[in-house]
């Protein structure tokens, strides 16, 4: 029997909690025409879980006959892999009518543009996208485009522009995009993008406690491994929620519960070493690298209080700032997802063992 949890980025896990309202949701609106989900940004921090929705809305929307889904990758080529792969994805009928599209022709290794054409240039991409659109919505075919971890770089600028165009000719295309919620701001502040304002944003946040201590009782019992009520539930706290670390957790306490037949606070606190050591290294080092000194400071002020539960006017004290610089700081991090607020004036850390790992990163600060 293999290990039902999967601690890897980007990968479908066979146990998946969740998410399939918002999936549901978001998968009825795009049969809807005037959906303001015709493009849509799933936000929302390391590790919570966007590349995994991303995939399975992908894999779903793909079973239905009468639509295309194509997922790009960030990078160059966005026009030329899009279309390469509308192609590739269409039908044998529907290959025949493109096949009559001028001055084009596919073969196996792509697209080819005639001579006639002139030199292909960004504009030429664009107006045979179009045509394919244009031919797909004829037949009654839907697209829907994804891009997994967007940044506002130039050429998805460009891209998203050009959508933009293309959504208002009327054609069948919709675009699911996701990022880190400092990366989506970025894009929808953007001055070309601006009708990014207006796509709804679908927030990814924790996973419910209830449905992870479920989860684990439900999973174990079934591979006969012992784990007492008691034990799950501390389980289910040491993840704080957390997808990444729901799935790491249970990876470790499975493969060792296997072994033994049973999992104990005392296996779990033999795990706990590795378990932080995993998180660190998987996650919180980049979350960590991406926030600037002053978030960082903000966080090791945080991080070297006693209590978990945190008063902001503590804080102001401690870095003995201005209180607007203090709200600034407070309302970023609150932004990444890194903090949560608990009542009035107090803020929280989201993240499993994350003070042990802001302090010990201090520990070593050269
Ligand atoms: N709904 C879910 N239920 C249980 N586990 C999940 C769920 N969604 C994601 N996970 C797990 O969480 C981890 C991170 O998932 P994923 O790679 O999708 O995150 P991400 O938000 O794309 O992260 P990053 O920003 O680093 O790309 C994976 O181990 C995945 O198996
Ligand atoms: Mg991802």
């Amino acid at each position: 029997m293999h290990n039902p949890f999967n601690p890897s980025f980007g990968k479908i896990p066979p146990v998946l909690l969740g998410r399939k309202e918002i999936q549901e949701d978001y998968l009825e609106e795009l049969d809807n025409p005037n959906t303001p989900y015709q493009t849509a940004i799933v936000y929302g921090m390391r590790g919570v879980g966007k590349t995994t929705f991303l995939t399975e809305v992908s894999q779903k929307l793909s079973k239905k006959e009468d639509w295309l889904v194509v997922d790009l990758a960030m990078g160059n080529n966005l026009l030329e892999n899009l279309i390469d792969d509308l192609y590739r994805k269409s039908t044998n009928k529907i290959k025949k009518i493109l096949d009559t599209l001028k001055g084009i022709s596919f073969s196996a290794v792509g697209l080819q543009i005639s001579a006639s054409l002139g030199k292909p240039t960004v504009s030429t991409y664009q107006g045979i996208l179009q045509s394919i659109l244009m031919t797909l919505t004829n037949q009654g075919i839907h697209v829907l485009i994804t891009i997994d971890e967007v940044k506002a770089t130039k050429e998805l600028r460009s891209f998203v522009a050009f959508y933009q165009l293309l959504i208002r000719k009327n054609l069948f295309v919709n675009l699911l995009m996701t990022g880190l919620p400092e990366n989506v701001s970025e894009l929808q502040n953007e001055d070309v993008l601006t009708f990014l304002l207006r796509s709804p944003r679908i927030g990814l946040s924790a996973l419910s406690l209830f449905e992870i201590n479920l989860a684990y009782k439900k999973v174990f019992s079934q591979s006969r491994i012992e784990l007492s009520d008691e034990v799950a539930e501390m389980m289910t706290k040491m993840t704080k929620g957390y997808s990444y670390a729901f799935q790491l957790l249970g990876y470790l306490a499975w493969k060792k519960g296997k072994k033994i037949g049973e999992v104990t606070a005392d296996v779990l606190s033999d795990l706990l070493p590795t378990y932080i050591a995993e998180l660190e290294k998987n996650s919180y080092t980049k979350i960590y690298q991406e926030f600037s000194e002053k978030d960082q400071e903000f966080l090791q002020a945080m991080a070297m209080m006693d209590e978990n539960v945190i008063s902001v006017t503590e804080i102001r004290n401690k870095l003995g700032k201005s209180s607007g610089y203090i709200s600034m700081y407070r309302r970023r991090l609150l932004d990444a997802q890194v903090i949560e607020t608990r009542g009035y004036g107090k803020i929280t850390f989201t993240l499993p063992y994350f003070k042990e790992f802001v302090n010990e990163m201090e520990k070593f600060k050269w």
